[in-house]
């Protein structure tokens, strides 16, 4: 059974021309893309977004650079879409990140670290109806 997860191409890699090399990599490492569109949040639709770093020292920062420029939003899919992804993606601190991973490759910093990519299925599920209607998702 395929798996959906949510994604985004963050606003540093946008701005660094990096949107159209990340989803290559996504699409070569065999997700399909259920949905996708760039937008420019809001800094109360990014406050939202991660509610669960509420009280985190690195909230105000992090929604201020998250509201900062365009960004991707995306829907993809696989088998084990959610684990699979975390593994491209690299760990949070491109410091930190395996070898040939994204954030290894294209994160500056644990804050302006390229993409987004849900932690768990609950997550995944919150995360994809918080930026997709259903009819976006068929
Ligand atoms: P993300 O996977 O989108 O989930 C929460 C984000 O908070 C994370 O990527 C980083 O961009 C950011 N983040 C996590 N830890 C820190 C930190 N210690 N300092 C600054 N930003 C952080």
């Amino acid at each position: 059974m395929p798996q959906r997860t949510f994604s985004i191409i963050k606003p540093d890699a946008v701005r660094s021309g990096l949107a159209g090399t990340i989803l290559s990599e996504i699409a070569k490492a065999g997700f399909g893309i259920v949905a996708i569109k760039k937008q420019t949040i809001s800094k109360h639709e990014a406050e939202g977004f991660y509610a669960v770093h509420r009280s985190k020292p690195f909230f105000g920062s992090l929604t201020d650079f998250m509201s900062s420029g365009p960004l991707i939003l995306m829907v993809l899919e696989k088998e084990n879409a959610i684990a699979d992804l975390r593994k491209l993606m690299g760990a949070t601190d491109p410091a930190k990140a395996a070898e040939g991973t994204i954030r290894k490759k294209f994160a500056t910093s644990i804050e302006h670290n390229a993409i987004h990519g849900s932690d768990a299925e609950e997550t995944a599920a919150y995360e994809i109806g918080y930026w997709f209607a259903g009819y976006e998702l068929l």
